[in-house]
């Protein structure tokens, strides 16, 4: 018999909707948008462990839970949320102790008050006809209160991604350094955005660090530079990450790529901008264009190119015939604003 469980997830409030539709590519299923920051996921009971593995590599989610998410009207009342109490399951507590916990996000009115989450403890101490304790240092179950204006929910903590966890893979830690370099986070996130790719190309490859980011998820990659330096440095990092068995990189030109039709299941790159990395004297808009002749010749057909791009260059680029494109703007700088790509063929 299959149990259906129902995970919620909380994104950055900075841009949700690449977070949800990052969510959404790391599990290949829909998630149903509950609130502007909440996300709800139905999936069968057997893929709990993997879910919960996967969307904590997801840079733009902020926590996980296992519960109920209302969004009708949600008072922001010690009374409504003691019906919410009741109207959840809460075996997972009978016979331990727990303590609870809140969050107040977008536009929830006030602080959510003590009354609001005693009022809560109650309904969870009802529900298990008094068989469970409060416990606020070392409880057994973390229950989470997420109060926002356009949704409440109601659970238990699954996971609260550290927001430090890949830190160690920055521009800091690595033999070969440059300033043009994306964080780890930022790689992930073009990585995440690819789906389940077995092979991925990043033909603008720099320090590496989305081939790290791909590797670790043990994707096979393979990165592309036409500077010999940034190509042997890259190869240094992929040693120093121990990711060099899953990584191959070759000195070369995107715009003459040395590979066959249709080898890659994925591209995720950050080409040059012409500030701090070089073009080698092509025009941005040169190189990007390059990239999407890329994805149309050397990706396969069912296969995401993902990329970014400084906003001002948006109006320039033509997708048409090219498939399927969806555009997210993201704040970096006042300086910066980055439209990250996600081209799909079909
Ligand atoms: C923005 S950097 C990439 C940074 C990389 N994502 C990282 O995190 O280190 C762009 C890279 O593209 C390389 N590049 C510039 N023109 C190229 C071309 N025509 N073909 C391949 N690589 C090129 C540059 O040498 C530079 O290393």
């Amino acid at each position: 018999m299959h149990t259906t469980m129902h995970l919620i997830v909380v994104v950055s409030g900075s841009v949700p909707d690449l977070g949800m539709r990052e969510a959404e590519r790391v599990l290949g299923c829909d998630v149903e948008r509950v609130g502007r920051r909440v996300g709800l996921i139905e999936l069968e009971g057997a893929r709990l462990r993997s879910a919960l593995a996967k969307l904590y590599e997801c840079v733009y989610i902020q926590e996980i839970l296992l519960g109920k998410a209302w969004t009708d009207h949600p008072r922001p009342e010690a009374s409504f949320y003691y019906e919410l109490g009741c109207s959840s399951e809460w075996s997972e507590v009978i016979g331990k102790t727990f303590a609870i916990s809140v969050r107040k996000i977008g536009g929830f009115p006030s602080t959510p008050s003590t009354e609001l989450i005693a009022s809560v403890a109650k309904a969870v101490h009802s529900a298990c006809n008094g068989q469970c304790n409060v416990n606020l240092t070392n409880p057994d179950v973390h229950i989470r209160l997420i109060c926002a204006s356009d949704a409440a929910v109601i659970g238990i903590q699954m996971l609260r991604p550290r927001g430090d966890r890949f830190r160690l893979r920055s521009n800091k830690f690595k033999v070969f350094k440059h300033p043009a370099s994306l964080t780890p986070e930022d790689a992930r996130l073009l990585v995440n955005l690819a789906g389940d790719p077995e092979l991925l190309l990043d033909p603008f490859c720099g320090t590496g660090t989305v081939l790290a980011e791909a590797a670790l998820k043990g994707i096979e990659a393979v990165g592309l530079d036409v500077s010999t330096e940034a190509a042997r440095g890259c190869w240094s990092n992929m040693k120093l990450f121990s990711v060099d068995a899953l990584c191959s990189v070759i000195v070369g030109d995107a715009r003459r790529p040395p590979f066959r039709q249709e080898s890659f299941d994925a591209i995720s790159t950050d080409p040059p901008y012409g500030r701090l990395a070089t073009t080698r004297g092509a025009g941005v808009q040169t190189l990007q264009k390059c990239l999407l002749s890329l994805s149309s010749s050397i990706v396969k057909r069912s296969g995401f190119t993902v990329f970014m791009r400084p906003k001002e260059y948006s109006s320039q680029l033509h997708f048409d015939g090219l498939g399927i494109v969806e555009e997210y703007s993201v704040y970096v700088h006042g300086g910066l604003t980055r439209v990250v790509c996600l081209l799909s063929k079909h």
